[in-house]
């Protein structure tokens, strides 16, 4: 049937046959805010490339998490800055380094938290790098040593789902192992399968210091232009035994989303990483935009491509502003 029988405006013409046909929602259950963890007490650094976002002492985190558990955001995903880092990241490992530490914290002040840690070594090695150095190349096999160490240790510390982000091969079956040698059988992964080498991560490496001190991260990250192999990573993912699957960063490789979900019909996540949020802010800074609006629309198409779940700066204020439900 078609025009004039056919008016697509009649069930737009209200706002309760709009809601009614509405076919994505955003709710705050499928938001995950990222932090950023520092040693010390009462410290709150801004950081200039990612408005609204700070590094925070662990009292200060735990005070956010008992904030965003009150607005319903339910989950947050942790990124260390340590005081020393050395040449392999083993430093992220321990006891009493500053993730296990903040997990610690949340778990027994805010215990209905749902913490995840992201697990990479760039934040800990004195190179920038997501692992060990061999002849200026980052090798996988070793890397994937110190990746396992790492989970272990924030499992010890209670961590309710690791995420691991260094796109090294074989590192999801390598930390299934190492998780379930210790007993951790139930702890899921939610890797970052389909991770591009992207411009998009520029304000993080400030938020997170994280920055190669020389060369990029092109020979683990994937390139810009490729989707059949996204389709791979994310196959061999799951076949090493990926909980979750995840897309990264978000608005530039919605087709990757689609593509992703119809193909594998996994859980899946999609990174609305830190140069998209920065560009929002620095629009909306200049009045350019109307930030909630816009904010609200960027949540809606990456669940429309077929997210679950979405990690986002934005977590927090979307929760605020009643853009989620
Ligand atoms: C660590 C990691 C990065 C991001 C998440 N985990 C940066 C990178 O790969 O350089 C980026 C997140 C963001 O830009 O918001 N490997």
């Amino acid at each position: 049937m078609a025009f004039p029988i056919t008016r697509l405006r009649r069930l737009r013409s209200n706002s309760i046959t709009r809601d009614m046909m509405r076919e994505t929602t955003v709710s705050a259950a499928n938001l995950i805010m990222p932090l950023f963890a520092v040693s010390g007490t009462n410290i709150k650094n801004p950081i200039p490339s990612m408005p609204g976002q700070y590094q925070m002492s662990i009292d200060l985190i735990v005070e956010k998490c008992k904030h965003l558990n009150s607005l319903g955001i339910k989950s947050v995903l942790l990124f260390g800055i340590p005081d020393h880092k050395d040449e392999t990241g083993e430093c992220a490992a321990h006891d009493h380094a500053i993730i296990p530490e903040t997990i610690r914290a949340i778990k027994a002040q805010v215990p209905e938290m749902y913490v995840i840690a992201d697990v990479c070594n760039c934040e800990y090695t004195t190179h920038g790098h997501c692992g060990t150095l061999v002849n200026g190349d980052v090798d996988n096999d070793s890397t994937l040593e110190t990746l396992a160490k790492q989970c272990v240790a924030f499992a010890k510390a209670g961590v309710d789902m690791v995420a691991p982000s260094d796109m090294m091969d074989g590192r999801v079956g390598r930390i299934r192992k190492a998780l379930d040698d210790n007993g951790f059988t139930n702890l899921p992964i939610m890797a970052y399968s389909a991770k591009y080498a992207s411009a998009f991560y520029g304000p993080f490496r400030d938020a997170a210091e994280s920055a190669p001190k020389f060369g990029d991260r092109k020979t683990y990250q994937m390139d810009p232009a490729n989707s059949n192999e996204a389709m791979r990573e994310i196959d061999l993912d799951i076949i090493e035994g990926a909980d979750i699957v995840m897309v990264k960063p978000a608005l530039p490789y919605l087709d990757i989303v689609r593509r992703a979900k119809d193909t594998f019909n996994m859980p899946l996540c999609a990174y609305n990483v830190s140069g998209e949020y920065s560009m929002v802010k620095a629009a909306a800074a200049n009045g350019w935009i109307d930030e909630k609006r816009i904010v609200s629309e960027i949540l809606l198409s990456i669940r429309r491509a077929g997210a679950d779940m979405i990690i986002t700066y934005h977590a927090e204020e979307a929760a605020q502003w009643g853009i989620v439900k």
